[in-house]
């Protein structure tokens, strides 16, 4: 048995499709931790923020977290706060294994633009807002995002690469 595989990084980064396709090659389980909250709590992320508030996103992200890491071989896509409230970092340490996947800012913005995935932290802002944002968030959240225990800091990253370096 082996530590779950965490996925960390911005939104936008990619985590889910790149962590899909690990599970896939590797015949492992795979989770999106935003599906199970949704699934657990039975509302959208959207909802959850609209009527409850970000501060109670975090407390059920974080019961979350801690529910889906204790299953062994298995990808686990996080959020993009996920590492960066409570003590989630330190828990993302402990029971995974854990990449960030790390993005120029430019890339970013241009893939959230074009993403049809309703982010409430974003919604509504102009491409140069979203650019700024995205500049400004990244120097807080890398503080939590670089204790990873792998970087791949590549706006190409494929499957193969993150493959060859994490299961040597
Ligand atoms: C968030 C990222 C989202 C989701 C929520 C908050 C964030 O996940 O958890 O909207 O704080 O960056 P993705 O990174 O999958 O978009």
């Amino acid at each position: 048995m082996a530590l779950p595989l965490a996925i960390i990084g911005f939104m936008g980064s990619g985590k889910s499709t790149l962590g899909k396709q690990i599970a896939e090659k590797k015949g492992i389980g795979f989770t999106d931790l935003d599906r199970y909250i949704s699934e657990s709590t039975g509302r959208t992320i959207s909802s959850i923020f609209k009527e409850y508030g970000e501060e109670r996103f975090r407390e059920i992200e974080s019961q979350c977290l801690h529910d889906v890491l204790r299953i062994p071989d298995q990808v686990v896509a996080m959020g993009g706060g996920t590492p960066c409230y409570l003590n989630n970092i330190e828990i993302i340490k402990t029971l995974s294994t854990s990449v960030y996947l790390k993005v120029s800012p430019e890339n970013l913005t241009r893939r959230l633009i074009s993403s049809k995935n309703p982010r409430p932290l974003i919604k509504g802002k102009s491409q140069d807002e979203l650019l700024n944002y995205v500049e400004q968030k990244i120097k807080i959240r890398e503080e939590y995002y670089l204790q990873a225990d792998f970087i791949i800091e590549s706006d190409q990253i494929r499957v193969e690469d993150l493959l060859s370096l994490v299961f040597v």
